[in-house]
């Protein structure tokens, strides 16, 4: 069942909850961008990239040459699915941030072949493209039980579907979209959500040449800047702003001291923009920069210095043969 302001559809293709209505989405990117755009340096928040334009740019960077991390992880995952399928043994593969589950399927492969997985529960904040994907995968697997959540990872942990044995994967190296605090407070939340015997399977994206790392968030072919101005055109839809897109230029940069690459977007002039909803005239001067986005980077002792301050346990590591990134395995300390 789905929670209180929750409702549950079932189709032919996948059962579907839906704890955030484009509704409560709205409001919450109302409340975000308000204080965004009124501090000093303005920001927002990263979840508002993924409308359906922005799901489908990112699936796009996914096969950029120069953004590893997807063929990396994607290379552990071939590698190593049967070992985790063995250390698991899951019933039921939850994904957090599942977007369009394309690397899932070796997992899904791997769990099905060791005939212990029952049921996929995709959770990710985009309601489109969940629908996509969760659908897709109901067909392919058709003795899979599908169960998809819309939802924030921020707030929605408590409503995962509940079973034994569960693995929760959230992969793409998202884990390093959160600040530190924020990164320790959801790792938190997962651990005392997590029963004996369930297990989190996370993918982190290795510190490693600053040269790659900053070519993997500022594609040659632009892309990645298209995705990045996404957001203000989510904001004029949403909110009725006229921010001009082209207007604003991609920044990607890596922090030595934070190791992490921020994402900006900085204003080419000095120019106004009227935000209706907010009742909002914002100002940006030529090259000022609205912060989008971070993208940490890892080491292995920092990992395990998160998961120990949540209270989460390490119980298997990989990485790629090139070491640019890594999967963890961790249990409940
Ligand atoms: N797991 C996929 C997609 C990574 S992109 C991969 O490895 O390629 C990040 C995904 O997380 C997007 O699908 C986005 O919609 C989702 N997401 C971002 N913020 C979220 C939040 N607060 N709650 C739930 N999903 C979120
Ligand atoms: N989770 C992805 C990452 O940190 C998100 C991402 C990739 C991204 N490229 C981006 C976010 C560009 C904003 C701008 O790798």
């Amino acid at each position: 069942m789905a929670g209180r302001n929750g409702s549950t559809q079932v189709t032919a293709t996948a059962r579907i909850d839906v704890h955030l209505r484009p509704d409560d989405l709205s409001r919450a990117l109302r409340d975000d961008a308000r204080r965004g755009l009124t501090s000093t340096p303005k920001e927002l928040p990263p979840k508002y990239f993924y409308d359906e334009r922005g799901s489908l740019l990112f699936d796009e960077i996914t096969r950029l040459p120069e953004y590893y991390p997807t063929r990396r992880e994607r290379e552990i995952l071939v590698a190593h699915a049967d070992d985790i399928a063995r250390l698991t043994d899951a019933h039921t593969l939850v994904e957090l941030g599942s977007g369009t589950s394309e690397k899932t399927r070796i997992l899904l492969d791997a769990l099905c072949r060791r005939d212990c997985l029952r049921r996929f529960a995709p959770f990710d904040v985009s309601e489109s493209i969940l629908r996509q994907a969760a659908g897709e995968i109901n067909d392919e697997y058709s003795h899979l039980e599908v169960h998809a959540v819309v939802g924030d990872f921020e707030r929605h942990i408590p409503a995962l579907p509940n079973s034994e044995r569960r693995l929760i994967a959230f992969l793409g190296g998202t884990i390093g979209n959160f600040a530190p605090d924020p990164r320790r407070a959801f790792l938190a939340s997962l651990a005392t959500n997590m029963h004996e015997g369930d297990v989190l399977l996370i993918g982190f994206d290795l510190v490693k040449d600053v040269a790659r790392l900053e070519a993997a968030y500022n594609d040659a072919r632009g892309v990645t800047a298209e995705f990045n101005r996404n957001v203000l055109r989510v904001l004029n839809r949403e909110l009725g702003a006229d921010l001009v897109p082209e207007r604003f230029e991609h920044v990607a940069v890596w922090d030595p001291s934070e190791e992490w690459i921020e994402m900006r977007l900085r204003s080419t002039a000095d120019q106004d923009a009227q935000v209706p909803e907010l009742g909002l005239r914002v100002h940006f001067d030529a090259g000022e920069q609205m912060r989008t986005e971070i993208s940490a980077k890892f080491t292995p002792d920092r990992i395990v210095a998160d998961l120990d301050a949540s209270g989460l346990a390490r119980a298997a590591w990989w990485t790629d043969a090139a070491g640019d990134f890594g999967v963890a395995l961790a249990e409940r300390a």
